[in-house]
Parts: structure tokens; sequence; C-alpha cells
């Protein structure tokens, strides 16, 4: 038993180690998306929340919001690692479920958006006891969802393919080097808290928070909007995201070049609006889910299938683009 402890502990130092934030939007980010998210959270969903995290949470959904990123190098949960982001073909600023959402190996749905709709399934249809007899443990189910929600919405884990969303590309940050996935994710955030918000995350969320009640306000109910009745829209986000990368993450961050105050102050209300917009994406999603009036279809849920065959049709456009033209000038 003492043993077991001690080598647990050791790996775990070890890991620490070997992963300095290679992860998702750092720790920061996604426990200000999260703490944003339970402002937002209706009593339903708060209470489905609370009696699924575990314990050592103490009620708090923030406190678990990094849990996937601490757990996917380990060997148990590896297969996790490629379910934190969706890759576009290189320099490709729009995404395409079908054509981007897959692993490595072309595995199908294995990719940010495919987790968060496998995710709000499983917490959908325990929740409503209805669905498979496959009983998912739906702890995991909600802190997955709640971290990938976040991911989707830093631009780049929706970044190029070629570029592994801006980790190959190595830049200055200010006088350190660095990756630009790893400014994104951490260095944006980190620099802000020391110059305005006096190391204090908090602070900064609160900061947030004021913009959520004030300047945004009117754009809330639009932020929350899932098209036609769906619980759960990544696509969305992740079209957003790419958008975003290739406008402003991508931009002006060539290999080798150094990042400073111009790329920092204009790139900073990006990272803050998309630490708002995941927050309140985040708690629609728990209030649709865990919803006390079930959803009247639940095969409706699932939008892979649609957008798959939609996306044999897309692969024969090229072909279309041609023929239909021939087509109507006969017709006519
Ligand atoms: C869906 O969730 C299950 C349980 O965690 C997991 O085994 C599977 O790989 C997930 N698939 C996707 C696409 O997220
Ligand atoms: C569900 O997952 C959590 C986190 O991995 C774990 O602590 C808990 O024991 C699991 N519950 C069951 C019933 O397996
Ligand atoms: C608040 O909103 C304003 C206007 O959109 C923006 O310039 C500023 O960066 C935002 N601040 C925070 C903390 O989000």
């Amino acid at each position: 038993m003492a043993w077991s402890g001690v080598l647990l502990i050791v790996r775990a130092l070890v890991l620490l180690q070997l992963i300095p934030g290679i992860l998702s939007w750092g720790k920061e980010g996604h426990y200000a998306v999260c703490k944003i998210a339970e402002g937002f959270l209706s009593e339903d969903a708060l209470g489905a929340v609370k009696a699924l995290l575990p314990d050592y949470a103490e009620g708090d959904l923030a406190a678990v919001c990094s849990w996937a990123d601490e757990i996917r190098h380990n060997f148990h949960w590896r297969w996790s690692g490629p379910l934190h982001y969706v890759d576009t073909p290189d320099y490709r600023c729009n995404y395409e479920y079908c054509r981007d959402c897959h692993d490595f190996r072309g595995h199908k749905d294995i990719c940010v958006t495919g987790a968060i709709y496998n995710y709000t399934k499983q917490l959908t249809s325990g929740y409503h006891n209805s669905g498979s007899e496959i009983r998912y443990n739906l702890t995991e189910a909600l802190m997955f969802l709640s971290h990938f929600i976040g991911d989707v919405h830093q631009p780049l884990h929706v970044g190029f393919t070629g570029d592994e969303g801006g980790n190959t590309i190595i830049v200055r940050w200010y006088r350190r080097k660095t990756n630009l996935h790893h400014i994104w994710d951490n260095m944006i955030i980190d620099s802000a808290l020391k110059t305005y918000y006096n190391s204090d995350l908090a602070i900064m969320i609160q900061a947030i928070q004021r913009n959520i009640t004030g300047d945004w306000s009117f754009d809330i109910s639009s932020w929350k909007n899932c098209a036609s009745d769906d619980t759960a829209c990544p696509n969305l986000y992740a079209s957003e995201s790419i958008s975003l990368a290739c406008k402003f993450a991508y931009r002006n961050a060539t290999p080798g070049s150094t990042l400073g105050d111009d790329y920092f102050l204009s790139r900073l209300p990006i990272v803050e609006k998309r630490l708002a917009q995941g927050g309140i994406r985040l708690a629609a999603t728990l209030n649709r889910i865990f919803a006390s009036q079930p959803k009247i279809s639940l095969k409706h849920e699932d939008k892979r299938p649609t957008s798959c065959i939609l996306c044999l049709l897309c692969h024969t456009i090229p072909f279309l683009s041609v023929a239909l033209p021939i087509i109507f000038s006969c017709l006519y």
C-alpha cells in the first residue's frame, strides 16, 4: 500500500515535469470558463451537476474543469488525447464536421466536437433514463463535457493540421521562447493577470462577468442559441474558432517572430470574449441537458449522421458544380 502510494507520487511528479503546458486552455482558462458557467446554471442543472461532481470538488464545477488535462497523459486515458481539438486542412479557414472530425488515423468522430456530442448524449439519456443499456460514468461525462466546451472556444484548438494547431510554430512571447499554441492556452492569460489583474484570477473573472452583464448583455441570447433546438452545437463554436485562428492567432505569428505588446493588446480582448462565450454556452448546454422536461425526441439530438450525409453531398459538389450548369442550361 505504502509503496504504491510512493510510486503514484513519483509518477505524478514525473508527469508534471514532462508536460509543461502542452495542454488546452491552461488551468486558468478552464477555471474561468467553468466559474462563469456556474453563474448561469438553472436550478435543475445546478442540482444535477452537484449530484454528479466527485466529492473532492466540494460542489464546485470549476474545481474539476482541468481534470481531462490532468488524466490525458496517463496511459489509461491516452485515447482521450485527440478529443481535445479538431484540426482543419492547412490554410483552410473553415471547419466541416465530416471532413475534419477524425483522429490522425482517420477514425471518425474522434475530435473535440465529436466528444461534445458524445458526452452531451450520455448525460441527456442518462439523466432522462432513456437510451441504451450501456451505463456510462456520468461524472466523467460531465467533467469531459465541461472541459471540451472550453477547449473548442480556444481558437487554436481548431487550427491547422500541419502545425498541430500552432504547437510546432516556435516564437518568442516577449523574451521567452515558446510555441503559438501555448501562447493562446496560457501566456496571454498569464500576461493579462500580471498586467491588469494583480495576478488574481478572481479579479479577471469578475471583469469578464461585468462585461457579460454590461457591454455584451445584448449578445448573450445569440451566444446561447443552438440551431434547430439541438442540445449541443459545437460545430458553430468550432467554425468561429478557426475563423479567429486565421484572423488573429496565426496572423503576424510566423515561426521565429517575437510577439509583444502589439500582439498581446490586440488579442487579449479576443481571449476574454472566448472565455465568456465558453462559460455562457457551457451553462446553456447543461441547462438544456438537465431540463426537467425531457426533449420530445431524443433521436433529434445527434446531428452527426445528418452532417455526414451532407458531407457525402459535399464530396459530390465539385462534380455537381460542373454538372448543374450544364443540366440547367439544357433545361432552359
Ligand atoms: C464517447 O465516450 C466514451 C466513454 O468515455 C468513450 O469511450 C468514447 O471514446 C467517446 N467517443 C467520443 C467520440 O468522444
Ligand atoms: C466515475 O468516474 C470517477 C472519475 O474517474 C471515478 O472517481 C468514479 O469512481 C467512477 N464511478 C464509478 C461508479 O465507476
Ligand atoms: C469588455 O468589453 C470591452 C468592449 O467590448 C472590451 O474592449 C474589453 O476588453 C472587455 N474586457 C473584458 C475583461 O472582457
